[in-house]
């Protein structure tokens, strides 16, 4: 039973609106003096040519009060629903206890298929903590999806191609030593790279030599490919460790050297469609139609660009994935590049293109600003990570010395604290660090969720076999339980629009504003020692929550410990 949708109804009947109108004005207050549904008679003022309030008593008189309904009250211009408690309690609680973890979940993405791009870091390059957000952002995204029954596919489109690796080469050439790239890994590598940098402003023929070093590898070079695939190992073990602490998986690492071979092709058919034009020595096409500087194809040099193996990637995924929608995740500082190569395939003659989506998010700092690759004063994901799990070992010695199993738990709750610290705010906002913030136990937090999930997992501990076959839900008549189920009946819409607005934080709220209610719910009101109707009911609300708590905390990429 969808009680606003019953509510609209009444209101059709009565005012002759229809009933998508009746529906969308039907709002739920903030206030719950105000009822549990309010039905504002503004706009009815031009048909009924009478001033609210009185329409609002009209319309009142002619409802017929359903057995859901408790009391229907007008206040000025609005008519106040107050639903049944019980009725609603049992509507929506039994739904959340019989569908258990799949409560919230739904088919409408059957039969669709979303391919996400997410994390995409740089070979050779540190993974610091600006790959941090698409990391989690796109997991999220992608989970979310899947629950919608949508088919995802992840893709790790790594940036392991382009004239950084004829860089890496000649640097590798020049200063490096097998032995201590073996047993520095990455960190090693970023050291020559900048070297190469510093040494490139005084002698430029480097970049020369470079630019050579990447040529030969887009012709297939023995050499330059077997430095390159030994970067390139080196880099992915580093990486999978991250993922691994992250609990991040792709169905693909097709990175931009996947598109080596495959760009020719595209180049011709750009070629053939006209639309590349020559400039200056370089290819390009030209967007001035859009007011945006051109899309760079092809360089002087004959080396292609980003946007080429994105354009081409984008020609790949269409054929092998046929996709609804291609989702992106970087920071805003590509926004350019991707409207720019999005547009080019408009001018292929793509009406695919409106499926591909850019989706933006802000940047990361901790207190010291910026942070960047270039210069190496970077801080990397792994150091981060490692110090979350420090920062809550301690305070889990602190709180609950002698929890079992402190080290899984540390893990779990620092890496979730990281988590959910990324994804609390609408995401084009900047994310900044504080280990005090993020680990406050009673804060807005990961810590936070996951406690009041792990409370619910000790009430039901202590309270031995729960029956939820004959719950009399008469028994939660309290505003506590009544603003529980109704964040549950607003759960699943939440997911939707979490999806639509490609924005895990409306699941992460409304799991904040869930783990609130049930806090305000075990202060309010005794559970083990009630009596047995009471007692019943109310840890039925507490499967409820936990189920829910720990299928949402899923879904935003996070574990739920039973005990912490
Ligand atoms: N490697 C890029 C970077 O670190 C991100 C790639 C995003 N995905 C893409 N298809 N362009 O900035």
């Amino acid at each position: 039973m969808d009680f606003k949708m019953e509510v609209a109804g009444l209101l059709s009947k009565a005012t002759e609106l229809s009933l998508e109108d009746a529906l969308s004005t039907v709002e739920i207050p903030a206030n719950k003096t105000m009822g549990d549904f309010a039905f504002p008679c503004f706009r009815l003022a031009k048909v009924f040519r009478k001033a609210p309030p009185m329409i609002a008593q009209e319309v009142a008189e002619k409802l017929d009060k359903p057995a859901f309904i408790e009391d229907i009250q007008v206040v000025g211009a609005y008519i106040n629903f107050f639903v049944k408690k019980g009725i609603y309690a049992q509507e929506i609680l039994s739904k959340v206890l019989s569908e258990k973890e799949n409560y919230g979940k739904s088919d409408i993405g059957l039969g669709k298929t979303v391919v996400i791009d997410y994390s995409s870091p740089n070979i050779a390059k540190p993974f610091h903590v600006g790959h941090l957000r698409s990391t989690v952002i796109g997991n999220a995204i992608y989970k979310i999806y899947e629950a919608l029954g949508y088919h995802c596919e992840g893709v790790n489109h790594l940036g392991d191609w382009g004239t950084q690796f004829g860089k890496l080469i000649v640097a590798y050439r020049n200063w490096g030593s097998k032995e201590a790239v073996e047993s520095q890994g990455i960190q090693e590598l970023m050291r020559i790279y900048v070297k190469f940098h510093d040494e490139a402003e005084k002698n430029p023929a480097l970049d020369d030599e470079a630019r050579l070093w990447f040529v030969k590898m887009q012709e297939g070079d023995d050499e330059a490919l077997a430095l390159w695939k030994w970067f390139y190992d080196i880099s992915i073990k580093e990486f999978e460790r991250v993922y691994k602490m992250l609990g991040v998986k792709f169905d693909a690492y097709t990175g931009e050297s996947f598109y080596n071979d495959k760009m020719a092709p595209v180049v011709k058919e750009l070629k053939e469609k006209n639309i590349l034009k020559e400039s200056e020595g370089a290819m390009i096409v030209d967007l001035e139609h859009k007011n945006m500087a051109p899309c760079l194809i092809i360089r002087k040099d004959g080396g292609t660009l980003y946007a080429t193996r994105d354009i081409t990637a984008a020609l790949y995924r269409k054929k092998t994935y046929n996709f609804d929608k291609c989702i992106y995740l970087t920071a805003l500082d590509q926004n350019l590049h991707f409207a720019q190569w999005f547009e080019v395939i408009h001018l292929m003659g793509y009406d695919w293109y409106k499926d591909l989506i850019h989706v933006p998010f802000g940047l990361v700092s901790l207190d010291s600003g910026k942070l960047s690759t270039r210069h190496g004063n970077v801080i990397l994901m792994e150091d981060l990570l490692n110090q979350a799990i420090g920062e809550t070992k301690k305070i889990i010695e602190e709180k609950n010395p002698s929890l079992e199993n402190k080290e899984e738990v540390a893990k779990q709750v620092g890496i979730g604290a990281v988590i959910f610290n990324d994804l609390y705010n609408g995401r084009i906002k900047d994310v900044v660090f504080s280990w005090e913030r993020m680990l406050n136990f009673d804060g807005e937090t990961g810590p936070y969720v996951q406690y009041t999930h792990a409370r619910a997992c000790s009430i039901l501990k202590r309270a031995g076999e729960v029956k939820l076959d004959d719950i009399h839900y008469d028994a939660l008549s309290d505003e506590a339980s009544l603003d529980i189920c109704k964040l549950f009946e607003a759960y699943p819409e939440k997911i939707k629009d979490a999806a639509n607005k490609l924005e895990p934080s409306i699941v992460t709220r409304h799991l904040v504003a869930i783990a609130q209610a049930f806090n305000k719910f075990y202060h309010d009101n005794p559970i083990l020692n009630s009596e047995e109707d009471v007692r019943q009911a109310r840890l039925a609300v507490v499967v409820a929550v936990k189920t829910v708590m720990k299928e949402g905390l899923r879904l935003l990429g996070i574990d739920a410990p039973e005990q912490m």
